[in-house]
């Protein structure tokens, strides 16, 4: 089967696909989280449910683990009354040699209105925008993008702050396998704020401090000093073949996020992590149930962040 021709990027002004940030303009994005507080309204009523997706289907495609991103994005769907389809990759015909073209334009047929993809491989959910013809939106591809998850994360610092403008953002961690410090690196500085990637020299990509408002350092006190959020950031012992760390210990000791650390930052600094967290490796256990983390917050607005991203790309209204 041949691929067929790209569908445009945009219809008119409006992005047809959340794959990453490239299509979004600030005011759009600002549109997408400020019609994610009206979400939250919808999630506090006694019923949480409108009918805004009323007749249409969203397919959610995980071909890798999550908990937070696909029930996040399955509640969303049925929260606004659309019909949900979980296709599970590891029990399909993936595994008798169908390939992932084939698969999409199976499910294409079955008039499935949107895609909700997550793949280990970088650049998966623009194959499946190739091959369904239908708005897809990434929920994570390999090393390369998780637009969601950076938009709740933007949503959670905007909803403490008030505002991005101006604030300053460092995300400590495995910079190198993660997605989310990518997302976030392309995303935070088109809301006004500034990016500080931290990380060891092997797990920190020298080609990211080309991006605006990006800078990055291999000192965590310089990374978090004057910070108004600071980000841990899970290590991908997955994706690692080895040779990137001398030891777990001496990563702890280093690059933790603790109330050491934490001194560095600004006096009201918060605490955030994308999940899911290796205690006491990357972060300290008392750091993420401290005062200061609002993580369990994340997870809360990626219902209402998702609700939002479904509802501008199916029916495009702010
Ligand atoms: N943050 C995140 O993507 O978590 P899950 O892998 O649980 O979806």
């Amino acid at each position: 089967m041949t691929a067929p021709a790209t569908t445009p990027a945009t219809t008119g002004t409006r992005p047809r696909h959340l794959l990453d940030f490239a299509d979004w303009t600030p005011e759009r994005l600002t549109a997408l989280l400020d019609n994610a507080d009206t979400m939250n309204q919808v999630l506090d009523r006694p019923v949480r449910k409108v009918p805004a997706l009323q007749g249409l289907t969203v397919c959610t495609a995980f071909f890798e683990n999550s908990t937070r991103t696909r029930v996040s994005f399955e509640l969303a769907a049925r929260r606004m009354s659309a019909d949900v389809v979980s296709f599970a990759a590891g029990a399909s015909s993936l595994n008798k040699g169908e390939s992932l073209g084939d698969t999409v334009e199976v499910l294409t047929a079955y008039k499935v209105d949107a895609f909700v993809v997550r793949h280990p491989a970088s650049g998966a959910a623009h194959l499946v925008a190739r091959y369904s013809g239908k708005p897809v939106i990434n929920a994570g591809d390999g090393r390369r993008a998780h637009p969601t998850q950076a938009l709740l994360d933007a949503y959670t610092i905007r909803q403490e702050f008030g505002s991005l403008s101006g604030k300053t953002v460092a995300i400590v961690g495995d910079i190198r396998h993660s997605r989310v410090a990518r997302s976030n690196a392309e995303l935070l500085p088109k809301l006004g704020a500034r990016v500080r990637l931290c990380g060891p020299a092997t797990l920190l990509p020298a080609g990211l401090a080309a991006l605006p408002g990006v800078t990055l350092t291999t000192d965590p006190r310089e990374a978090v000093r004057g910070a108004h959020a600071v980000m841990a950031l899970r290590l991908q012992q997955e994706r690692m073949s080895g040779g990137y760390l001398a030891s777990l210990a001496e990563y702890a000791d280093h690059y933790q996020v603790n109330g050491r650390l934490l001194r560095e930052a600004e006096p009201g600094a918060i605490v955030l992590h994308p999940g899911p967290m290796n205690r006491d490796l990357e972060i300290s256990s008392d750091v993420a149930d401290g005062e200061r983390s609002r993580i369990l917050r994340q997870v809360e607005h990626g219902q209402a962040v998702r609700m939002s991203v479904l509802y501008h790309l199916l029916v495009g209204r702010e």
